[in-house]
């Protein structure tokens, strides 16, 4: 996604007071070049790989390997930017203190270009990203090749961090069109399918539940283990700032909530009735609404706007003991229930989150709400006399990131500019992966599991977590198509059709 208004993303880089969201720009708009659609392939192959959540801010990770022999590395996954980058094995973060304190950051696994045989730089001093949380990462262009879920792209083009203010590298598997280098590259999913490694540009994304620290991404097939019901497909919309399929938007037709009391509200989106643009956006860990419609539903949860000191931006914050699910409708076609767990993040006490709060909170335990506003309608304060300047950047906009996604599973179809979206299965242990097909003209009909899994008995504890403790067991990934998930991370996939990737979940510092 490009934000071409300045002040929109400055407000937005406020508003997440840490590094939890990681909403990109790209720097260059990449622009008026009309979309070039991907040649397709006959040679078929889905790819499926295991995410992992709990790295370092919320997000989920993946492991890649780069470079010949191969280093070890774990990438963010982020459906809004559309460039990979690793860190440098001498990037300033890495051996700067300073810079450590600073960006209250340290360096994750690193790649040393000296060390791969198959390295080679592209485009030296070339790269350069930013995201709307302010994050900045730059250095070079290089190619070398990747591996994920056991498949390995040949010179894939990367950006290799040299200055960086995170350490750990982002994996943008977004529309070429949103890549923040000078001329259009191939990037990683376009050539996993030029590679045919895959059959064509689509992947499944399946974050799982919030207490799961494990989701999946399926390249090239969708696993129909994994949610209920039909899978419901609607068209990708333009971007509203770019114009272009440069973003995963879709149209959010309906927003609304009960309290358990059965009391009902539903939010109105649009003067006009229509839809709200809404980006899907993994690389978010919160959902975020224009000021316009976050106001009103704030008002009637009972959310509290609370200011950082010396800021303009708010941070929505609620009452713990608020119980109430959500239903997005998307495209008047699809319905999604997020559960209270989404909205309700009891992220704020604990090691130093009481201290960063201020004393007037209304309530005795605070959570943070799931749903935040942009800020894109804040009011500066002029310096004297009481005038004040208003920076009017209403954006028009809202992006769904983890809060709302883990409660979906969602198909990201590229060559067909569709999207496919159903309520996730959670917790689901095993898969039943289908391939996409190279030749279609829009994404099948799927159907899912009828209703959600029970709850493994093996963790009836109560508020589990214990599975996570021994991290490399993966979920048993064994299923009916054969698709099996190894220890590593990484998936080994038996049909030779789908690349399944496990994904970790790492949740830490929420708000800073
Ligand atoms: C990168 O690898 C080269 C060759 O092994 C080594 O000399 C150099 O110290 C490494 N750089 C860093 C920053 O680790
Ligand atoms: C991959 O990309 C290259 C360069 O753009 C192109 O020549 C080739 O036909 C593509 N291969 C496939 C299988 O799409
Ligand atoms: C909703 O879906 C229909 C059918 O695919 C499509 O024609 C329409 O443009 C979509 N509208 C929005 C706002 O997503
Ligand atoms: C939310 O949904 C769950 C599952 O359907 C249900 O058990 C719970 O009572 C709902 N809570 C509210 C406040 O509606
Ligand atoms: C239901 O609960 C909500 C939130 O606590 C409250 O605002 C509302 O007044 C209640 N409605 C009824 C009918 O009690
Ligand atoms: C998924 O498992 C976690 C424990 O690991 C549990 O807290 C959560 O309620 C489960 N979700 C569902 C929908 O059963
Ligand atoms: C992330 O989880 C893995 C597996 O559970 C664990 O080995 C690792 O130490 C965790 N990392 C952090 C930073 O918590």
């Amino acid at each position: 996604m490009k934000l071409s208004d300045t002040a929109t993303l400055l407000a937005l880089a406020a508003t997440a007071s840490a590094e939890a969201i990681q909403l990109p720009v790209a720097r260059n708009a990449a622009g008026s070049a009309a979309r070039k659609r991907h040649p397709r392939l006959s040679k078929r192959a889905t790819i499926t790989e295991s995410l992992v959540n709990n790295v370092t801010e919320g997000g989920y990770y993946a492991s890649v390997s780069v470079g010949t022999p191969g280093q070890a590395l774990t990438m963010v996954l982020d459906t809004g930017s559309s460039d990979g980058f690793v860190i440098s094995a001498d990037a300033d973060l890495c051996t700067e203190k300073r810079l450590q304190l600073l960006y209250d950051e340290t360096c994750g696994a690193t790649y040393n270009s000296s060390e791969s045989s198959t390295y080679k730089d592209l485009i030296p001093d070339g790269f350069e990203i930013e995201y709307a949380d302010g994050t900045t990462a730059e250095g070079s262009y290089i190619t070398d090749d990747f591996s994920i879920g056991g498949k390995t792209v040949k010179n894939l083009q990367l950006g290799l961090a040299s200055q960086t203010a995170v350490g750990t590298g982002i994996l943008g598997i977004g529309f070429e069109l949103n890549e923040a280098a000078e001329k259009q590259y191939s990037n990683l999913v376009a050539s996993m399918a030029n590679q045919s490694l895959i059959p064509t540009m689509a992947y499944s994304l399946y974050l799982n539940d919030y207490y799961s620290s494990m989701g999946s991404i399926v390249f090239g097939g969708v696993d129909t283990d994994k949610f209920i019901g039909n899978l419901n497909t609607v068209p990708i919309l333009k971007d509203s700032v770019s114009g272009e399929y440069s973003s995963f938007t879709v149209g959010l037709s309906g927003l609304e909530f009960a309290f358990a009391n059965g009391t009902s509200y539903t939010q109105s989106l649009s003067s006009e009735g229509g839809t709200l643009d809404s980006i899907l956006d993994s690389g978010t860990t919160l959902t975020y609404l224009p000021d316009t419609i976050a106001t009103p539903l704030f008002e009637a949860v009972g959310a509290y706007q609370y200011s950082e000191f010396l800021s303009e931006s708010t941070l929505a914050i609620v009452d713990c003991a608020l119980d109430l699910n959500f239903t997005f409708r998307i495209n008047s076609t699809a319905t999604i229930v997020v559960p209270r767990d989404e909205l309700v993040l009891d992220v704020l006490t604990g090691s130093d989150g009481d201290d960063s709060l201020p004393s007037d909170i209304p309530f005795a335990n605070p959570c943070l709400f799931g749903i935040q506003n942009m800020g894109d309608e804040s009011e500066e304060s002029g310096g004297g006399g009481g005038d004040s300047t208003s920076i009017s950047t209403s954006t028009d906009y809202a992006i769904l990131g983890d809060s709302f996604l883990r409660s979906a599973y969602v198909v990201y179809d590229l060559d067909n500019l569709q999207i496919g979206i159903a309520q996730a299965n959670l917790n689901s242990t095993s898969s039943n992966v289908q391939e996409l097909s190279a030749d279609a003209s829009g994404l099948p009909a799927f159907s899912g599991v009828a209703s959600q899994t029970a709850s493994s008995p093996t963790s009836s504890s109560g508020s589990g977590s214990s599975s996570s403790s021994s991290g490399t067991s993966t979920a048993s990934g064994s299923s009916a198509s054969g698709t099996s998930t190894s220890a590593s991370g990484e998936a080994s996939c038996t049909s030779g059709l789908s690349l399944v990737v496990v994904l970790l979940f790492v949740s830490c510092c929420l708000v800073g």
